[in-house]
Formats: C-alpha cells, structure tokens, sequence
C-alpha cells in the first residue's frame, strides 16, 4: 500500500517527479475529477489552517469524495484508539487517510492497515507535504537546489518543517545552515549559526514559528532573540538581491520577522501556501500511482 510519510522514504527522482508535478498543476489549474470513486478522510488531532485546507482544496479539485474528521465528536472520546479508529475507516472503503497527529511517526502503528496514509504533520517528526510545497517554491525561483545557502532559524528543536527540509535540501546538494540559540537547538544537529552572521550569504532565508504553546513563557529572552535570530526592517538590505524569505507559517508577526517583511518583495510566505494546494495534488497522485 504506497503511503506518504516522510522525505527521506523518498528517493531524488520521486522528489523531482512530484515537484514538476505540481508545477503542472500550477500551470493547468483547474478541477480535474480524476478520482471520482475515490473516498479520503482528513484527520487532523493537532490544529491547522493550512494543511488541512490546502488537503481539502487539493482533493476537491482531483474529484475525491472528502470525509472530515472530528476528534472531539468521534469515539476516540469513549477511549477508541488511533489503530482502531483508522481501522473503521478502512471497514468503510475510505481509500486515503490524511492525517495529523502530535505523536512522533504515529503512523508506525497504522502499518498493518489496507489504507493509503499521508503524513499531514507527526509531532516534532516530519512535516513531509509542507517540505514538499517549500522544493517546489525554492525550484521555481533558483531552478534547482545545487549549491543554493539556505538558513533554517528558530524552533528547530520542536520543528518538523527544520527536520524534514533539512533532510531533503541537503540531499539535493544545497548548504543548509541552522541558527537557533540553545534551548531551541536539537542537539542532534551539531553546527548551530547566528541569523545575524549569515544573512548576507543567504539565496533562502527561512524562518520558524516560535512554538509558544510548547514553551514556558519565561524561558526566551525576546530582545536577545530578536538580536540574533530574528528577520528585522533593519536587516533587509543585507540580504542578496535574489533572495527570498520563506515561512511555513502561521507567522508571528514581530517575533521571528517584523510585520512589514511578511509580505515584502522578497518573501514567497504567501507563495507557499498557494503552493501547497499544487504539491498536495502531486502527492495524491504519488500515492495513488497515478504519473
Ligand atoms: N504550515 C502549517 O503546517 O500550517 P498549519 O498548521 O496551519 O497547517
């Protein structure tokens, strides 16, 4: 059963295959009705605007006929596990599940189970979907990856966007710098950078999300932050003229980048999301086996 669960399950070829993929989708963008006889089930246990909505759009337009699912309102409140839960889905002749879920590879316990599964986001794993609609928005800019400096500053310790981006961009051959202070390091990473010190090197500069609700307000010193890792007005004109600022989103408008930046020349912030509607539609096809 082809599944979509991370990276680095994928070879460089698939990569490439699904970025022009979605480029395609991009270029012809209209509703498509492929898979009118197919059934897939968004599962979303974590919160999301993006990636559930860009899923949803991304289904729609294929033709899928498209279950939403409530965790709060389903019997996973009586006790009924992830596994079984899934499993009932499959009992119905659901073909796809999407789901989210705050367990690190949750889908390790879902193997078994006759269901295509993409990974919409598991913990602090894997965030495979948003990796691939940022290759996309990094390719239609540069072209390729080869060579390319790209800085991964912030969260890094509880982001699956670093880990997931940094797996597939070094792979592809660019020089992929991560600049965090050290309570936001993952210590299996080694070289950590100061934004401060790199900026100007930079072809992508991407920011994290500071994940508040995964910190102890007191535990960040906010101006030492904002020294050193954050995208200020002030820092702009040291960037190359052919970069570009990304991030994932949702953005904390002055914390890791001033307001103003969000939706400055440079920055594809917006440009991604409207990406990711084109890589979800690659990677239904991905899994569904359809070229
Ligand atoms: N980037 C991202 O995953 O956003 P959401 O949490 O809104 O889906």
């Amino acid at each position: 059963m082809k599944s979509f669960l991370n990276v680095q399950s994928l070879s460089n070829d698939e990569i490439f295959a699904l970025i022009q993929k979605a480029i395609y989708y991009k270029q012809n963008d209209k509703f498509f009705y492929a898979y009118k006889d197919k059934m897939i089930a968004n599962m979303f246990f974590e919160n999301s605007t993006r990636t559930k909505m860009s899923f949803e759009v991304a289904e729609r337009k294929l033709g899928f006929r498209v279950l939403n699912f409530s965790a709060q309102t389903s019997s996973m409140s009586k006790g009924e596990s992830l596994y079984d839960t899934c499993k009932t889905f499959e009992s119905l002749g659901v073909d796809a599940l999407v789901i989210r879920h705050s367990l690190d590879e949750y889908y390790k316990d879902l193997a078994g189970l006759n269901v295509k599964l993409i990974n919409a986001g598991d913990g602090a794993g894997s965030h495979p979907s948003q990796s691939l609609l940022d290759l996309v928005t990094i390719y239609e800019q540069f072209g390729g990856f080869n060579g390319l400096k790209v800085a991964i500053v912030g969260d890094i310790k509880n982001s699956r966007v670093a880990k997931s981006n940094k797996a597939a961009l070094e792979r592809l051959g660019a020089k992929v710098f991560l600049a965090a202070p050290p309570i936001y390091q993952d210590k299996n990473y080694k070289d950590y950078y100061k934004l401060s010190d790199i900026l100007s090197e930079l072809d992508v500069c991407m920011l994290l999300r500071i994940q508040h609700e995964r910190h102890d307000k007191n535990e960040l010193d906010f101006n030492k932050y904002r020294a050193s890792f954050a995208l200020k007005m002030s820092d702009y004109k040291q960037l190359k003229d052919s970069a570009i600022i990304m991030h994932p989103a949702p953005v904390n408008r002055g914390v890791e980048i001033d307001s103003e930046l969000v939706e400055c020349e440079k920055s594809r912030i917006f440009m991604q999301m409207k990406n990711g509607v084109y890589a979800r539609m690659a990677i239904l096809d991905y899994v569904f086996g359809r070229a």
